[in-house]
Order: structure tokens, then C-alpha cells, then sequence
């Protein structure tokens, strides 16, 4: 027993220590600008918008500031993104994309956190948290 428990451990610490760039549980930085940030972005704000009860108007990204990846049992994308209120009513669209920014300007710096697993097809908005951001 105490053998075949030692072989699994080590065979499991052999392929942690190969894969030295997936360091699992370990949250590593990734581009802000790639892809698949911001599409897991854009879907932060689309949720964002949906729950956003103290305003009309869409919010849209600004900037995405910081993006990091963290494999737990499923991909976490940890994100702090700049968003920007724009002249399109919430009613017409959560995605504030082809919209632009409202004069009455009003920006927010959030911190998201977007969970994908993959094998069951899933995406949720885990954590936003977001405060107006004054320059
Ligand atoms: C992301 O930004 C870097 C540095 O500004 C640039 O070299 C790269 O081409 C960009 N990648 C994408 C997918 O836009
Ligand atoms: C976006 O954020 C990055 C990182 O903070 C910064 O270097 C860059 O200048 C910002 N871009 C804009 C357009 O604000």
C-alpha cells in the first residue's frame, strides 16, 4: 500500500517539477492583449452590466491593467480592468462595444475574477469587485 502510494506521489511530483511553467494553484501573469483575456474580459462586463443596478448606461473596457491565470480545478483569470460609461442604455445592450464613451464620464477599476472550466463548458463571473476610479 505504503509503495504504490509512494510511486503515484512521485510520479506526480516528477510531472509538477517538468511542467515548470504551469505551476498549478500558482497564479502567473499572461498578456493583457491576448485573445482569450479579452474575451473572458468582455464577458466580466456583459455579467458586470447585467448586475449593475446603479446605472442605465453600459460600461465598456478602458484598459485591462493586469491579467493572470491561475489552473485550480478549472482556469481562473484574474483580471483588473479600467471600464468606462458609455451613451448606450443597458436596455439596448450589456456589451457597451460598439458604443461610445458618455460625457458625463465615469470610470471604474475592477478586479474580476472569471472561472472556465472547460470539460463541463462552463464560465462564471467569481468575483467583481469595482470602484469608481478617480484620476
Ligand atoms: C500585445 O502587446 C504586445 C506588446 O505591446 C505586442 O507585441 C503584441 O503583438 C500584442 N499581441 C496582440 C495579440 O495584440
Ligand atoms: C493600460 O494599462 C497598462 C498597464 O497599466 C499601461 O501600461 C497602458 O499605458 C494603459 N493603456 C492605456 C491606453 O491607458
Amino acid at each position: 500500500m505504503f509503495v504504490l502510494f509512494c510511486i503515484f506521489v512521485c510520479a506526480s511530483a516528477g510531472r509538477f517539477t517538468t511542467a515548470k511553467h504551469v505551476m498549478t494553484g500558482q497564479p502567473h501573469e499572461v498578456p493583457a492583449n491576448s485573445t482569450k483575456v479579452v474575451t473572458v474580459a468582455r464577458f466580466a462586463v456583459v455579467e458586470f452590466n447585467k448586475a449593475n443596478t446603479e446605472d442605465q448606461f453600459s460600461y465598456k473596457i478602458v484598459n485591462i491593467t493586469s491579467a493572470k491565470i491561475q489552473v485550480v480545478a478549472g482556469i481562473n483569470y484574474i483580471l483588473d480592468v479600467q471600464l468606462g460609461r458609455t451613451v448606450c442604455k443597458k436596455s439596448d445592450t450589456v456589451d457597451g462595444e460598439p458604443c461610445d464613451f458618455h460625457s458625463e464620464s465615469k470610470e471604474l477599476q475592477c478586479n474580476f475574477i472569471i472561472t472556465e472550466v472547460p470539460w463541463e463548458d462552463l464560465r462564471v463571473l467569481t468575483r467583481k469587485k469595482c470602484h469608481e476610479h478617480k484620476c
